[in-house]
C-alpha cells in the first residue's frame, strides 16, 4: 500500500517544510489538489506551488486536476514535476485525448471518477491508464465524510482491471475506520488529507496507524 498525503491540508505558508516532514514521516507520494472554482466549487492553486516544492523532496508528485479543460494546463504540471497526472472523467475534455497527451508529455496518466459516475465508464480507457482515483467524497473539500459505496466501486474496478498493472487510489475521507476495507477491495494507494495532516500525534504516527491496518499480503 502506498500512502499519498494531500497537500490541500498542509500549511500553505510552509509547503516545502511540510513536503520534507511528510517524506521523513514515511509518505510514498504527495498528492496536489488542483481546483478551479468551476469543475468543483472551490479554488486552490495551479502548478506553481507544486513546482516550487519540487526540489524539496524526492517523493513522487501526483497532481489531481479537478478542473475543466485539463489538457490546456497539462504542460505546466509536467514541467512543474508531477509524475502522475490525473484528470476527471467528468471534465469537459476528451478523456482519451488527455491520457494520450500525458503519456506523450512523459507523464504517467491517471483518471479520477466521482462517487456518482458508474465504474463502467472507465472500462474502455483502462489500457491507457496507470492509475484510477476512486473518489470517496464529492471533490472540492478536505475533511468530508467517506461515502461507503466507494468500497464496492473499488472492488468492481479491481475486477475490471484484472492482471493489468493499474493502481487504484482512493481519495477523500480515508482514515483508520475504512482503510482495511478499501485495501481488501483492491485499493493500493491511499490519499489522506485530514487524517494524516491533522493527526494530534503527528504525521509519522498517522501514517504508521494507516499502514498497521493494511491486510497482510496473500490474505
Ligand atoms: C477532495 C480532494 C482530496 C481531499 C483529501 O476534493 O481531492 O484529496 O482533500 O482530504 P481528506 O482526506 O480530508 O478527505
Ligand atoms: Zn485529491
Amino acid at each position: 500500500m502506498l500512502v499519498a498525503p494531500s497537500m490541500l491540508v498542509a500549511d500553505f505558508a510552509r509547503l516545502g517544510e511540510d513536503c520534507r516532514a511528510l517524506e521523513e514521516a514515511g509518505a510514498d507520494w504527495l498528492h496536489w489538489d488542483v481546483m478551479d472554482g468551476h469543475f468543483v466549487p472551490n479554488l486552490t492553486h495551479g502548478a506553481l506551488p507544486m513546482a516550487a516544492c519540487r526540489e524539496e523532496t524526492s517523493l513522487i508528485f501526483n497532481a489531481h486536476l479537478m478542473i475543466s479543460e485539463p489538457l490546456r494546463y497539462l504542460d505546466e504540471f509536467v514541467e512543474g514535476g508531477a509524475e502522475i497526472i490525473a484528470a476527471h472523467i467528468e471534465a469537459e475534455d476528451d478523456a482519451r485525448e488527455f491520457l494520450e497527451a500525458v503519456r506523450e508529455a512523459g507523464g504517467r496518466p491517471g483518471l479520477a471518477i466521482n462517487p456518482d459516475t458508474p465504474a463502467d465508464q472507465i472500462e474502455q480507457l483502462l489500457p491507457l491508464l496507470e492509475m484510477i482515483t476512486v473518489m470517496g467524497v464529492f471533490p472540492g473539500f478536505a475533511g468530508q465524510e467517506f461515502i461507503e459505496d466507494t468500497v464496492k466501486k473499488v472492488a468492481q474496478i479491481r475486477s475490471m482491471i484484472g492482471d493489468r498493472g493499474v493502481h487504484i487510489q482512493v481519495d477523500g475521507g480515508v482514515d483508520t475506520g475504512n482503510i482495511e476495507r478499501l485495501c481488501r477491495a483492491g485499493a493500493d494507494v491511499i490519499v489522506s488529507g485530514s487524517f494524516v495532516l491533522q493527526h494530534p500525534e503527528g504525521y509519522a504516527t498517522a501514517i504508521e496507524q494507516l499502514r498497521a491496518l493494511e491486510p497482510d499480503s496473500g490474505d
